[in-house]
């Protein structure tokens, strides 16, 4: 008898999720294993919104932002009673084996689940944050950033055109990774993470002497963390330059998937399967130093994310008022 699998996406989309659904449907079939979708995260476990999936459901997906088969973050899965009629749809499935792509919060709602229901799971660090402890790298981090770098090179044209301080606020929750590499590759002036306290006020000298030399427009990139308004207004009062504030808001969210994202959707994907069909029962799959490899629950979870000590260095020298070039 053909063994079941199914997938579901949890928390935030992200681009990247349809390449994966793709390679998901086309690698359980060439397993042996019949492919299941579940619809809307955690929400359609509990509903029962689980269909088995066919090569037409990722016909033509692998070119489009978001998930085909929705997301959503469920507060009912925290309850087990909820947990428990989830279990009850999946077995009535037949299905033992599930791919989850999601977060941190997604993966330790799954770790109790398969406790309670011995059913495997593995889970595939999903998010445009890149805020999962124990990888390097998140499934949709490249297209957010490629979306970000269009955004500011935009805003650049006008930006140098009207002569303005433009802050620019990106996603990223409580971290600054996307402000920060956004940062040091669209070459920003300023970058304000809430990893590196920085206080504006001491810029004051440096930008009034390289405006005097010429510095005719500012670019600063702000994490949503931090506030983008007070920096606006300081540019304003403190430097006596015209400043506007750009949210990228969910743009940062969708998008035209990049290589990078498909092939790592791919790739995640398919140690993902090899795995369960090994009898893995319950791990993360994690991207470190170029290599896969399975992590716990514990170690993707217990510990907050911290960003690169190289590139914290790097951001230091490059943003910190102390190293501000009059
Ligand atoms: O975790 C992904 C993310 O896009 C964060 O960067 C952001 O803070 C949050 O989700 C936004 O959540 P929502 O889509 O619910 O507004």
């Amino acid at each position: 008898m053909k063994q079941n699998i199914a997938i579901l996406c949890s928390g935030g989309d992200v681009s990247g999720m349809n390449p994966a659904l793709k390679r998901f449907v086309e690698y359980a079939y060439a397993k042996g294993m019949q492919p299941y979708f579940v619809r809307n995260g955690y929400e359609g476990l509990i509903d029962n919104q689980i269909t088995p999936a066919s090569y037409r459901d990722v016909s033509g997906i692998i070119t489009r932002g978001g998930t085909k088969i929705g997301s959503a973050r469920s507060k009912r899965f925290m309850e087990p009673a909820f947990r428990s009629l989830a279990a009850e749809n999946l077995k009535s499935h037949g299905i033992d084996k599930l791919v989850v792509l999601g977060g941190d919060g997604s993966f330790r709602g799954m770790e109790r689940f398969y406790h309670e229901s011995g059913i495997a799971f593995c889970g595939i660090p999903s998010t445009i944050d890149n805020d999962i402890n124990g990888t390097d790298y998140c499934l949709g981090v490249d297209t957010a950033l490629g979306v970000i770098k269009e955004a500011i090179d935009q805003i650049r044209d006008t930006a140098s055109s009207f002569h303005r301080a433009f802050v620019i606020e990106t996603m990223g929750r409580n971290c600054g990774y996307l402000a920060l590499i956004s940062a040091i590759t669209s070459g920003a002036e300023m970058c304000l993470i809430p990893e590196i306290p920085i206080d504006i006020h001491e810029y004051t000298d440096c930008y009034r002497s390289q405006i005097e030399k010429g510095r005719d427009y500012f670019i600063a990139i702000v994490s949503e963390a931090l506030n983008s308004n007070e920096v606006s207004q300081w540019f304003e009062k403190e430097l006596g330059f015209e400043s506007r504030v750009t949210v990228l808001g969910h743009i940062q969210r969708g998008g035209n998937p990049s290589v990078y994202d498909r092939l790592m959707a791919y790739k995640f994907v398919t140690y993902a399967i090899d795995a369960l069909i090994e009898g893995q029962n319950h791990f993360i799959i994690c991207y470190n130093k170029s290599h896969f490899n399975f992590k716990t629950i514990d170690e993707v979870a217990l510990h907050p994310y911290q960003l690169d000590e190289e590139l914290l260095t790097l951001a230091r020298e490059q943003f910190l008022p102390s190293h501000c070039q009059m």
